[in-house]
């Protein structure tokens, strides 16, 4: 059993990259994003203030669930309306609440305790799995990351133009690794992989590289 841990900012391609890699190594990929997303969206639904600590109380009878690449959240699939402009604008801010890190820090150690995982992230080699046998940052320019976040809307008829987009990123970006609780950042015993010029396959193939110097696959 291992778990490999890929960190990164927003945009970086690195639920595409975990999702590759899981299939190609046949174990289980594990989307964290679309977890403070799914609890974005149900505090939104219930229009609380998405910075008072106090507001989450809902989250003791939130019942989230993965499966088969879908989210369910109470028993509904999630997976599409998780992925609206107004939820990735506002995800930042339940990501900050330290009740609501603790309650999905807890639900992604427990999902990862009996099987080889992918769990992609921000603070997956830092906080949540800091004994994954293999970390990997993935990095990618602003630019690059706004260009592809641009290509991924526009499959769903949603349409930003570039600057917006950049502005959008860098927003999140900083938002994400000035938070307090659990800040976007390396873990020292990550590998840094930069995907700006590579592409999809060659960014498994390396990840496939490090997997195989370590001995993962027996
Ligand atoms: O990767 P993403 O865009 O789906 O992430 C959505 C939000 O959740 C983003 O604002 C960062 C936050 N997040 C986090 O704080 N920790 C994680 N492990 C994953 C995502």
């Amino acid at each position: 059993m291992f778990k490999i841990a890929i960190d990164g900012p927003a945009g970086a391609g690195k639920s595409t990259i975990a999702k590759a890699l899981a299939k190609t190594l046949n174990i289980e990929y594990i989307d964290t994003g679309a977890m403070y997303r799914a609890i974005t969206l149900k505090a939104l639904r219930k229009g609380i203030d998405l910075d008072d600590d106090n507001a989450y109380g809902f989250l003791d009878d939130t019942v989230l669930d993965i499966a088969n690449g879908h989210v369910y959240m109470d028993g509904e699939d999630v997976s599409t309306a998780i992925r609206t402009v107004e939820v990735t604008e506002n995800a930042s801010a339940p990501a900050r609440i330290a009740k609501v890190r603790t309650f999905l820090v807890d639900y992604q150690r427990k999902i990862s305790e009996s099987k080889s995982v992918v769990m992609d992230g921000r603070d997956i080699g830092t906080v949540v799995l800091p004994r994954a046998e293999l970390k990997i940052y993935l990095d990618a320019s602003v630019e690059c990351r706004a260009r592809r976040r641009m290509l991924e809307r526009e499959q769903s008829g949603i349409f930003k133009s570039l600057e917006d987009t950049m502005n959008e990123i860098t927003t999140r970006d900083f938002k994400d690794s000035t938070r307090k609780i659990s800040p976007l950042k390396c873990a020292e015993d990550a590998i840094v992989v930069d995907s700006s010029k590579m592409s999809i396959d060659e960014v498994v193939n390396k990840i496939i590289f490090y997997v195989n110097e370590r001995g993962l696959i027996k």
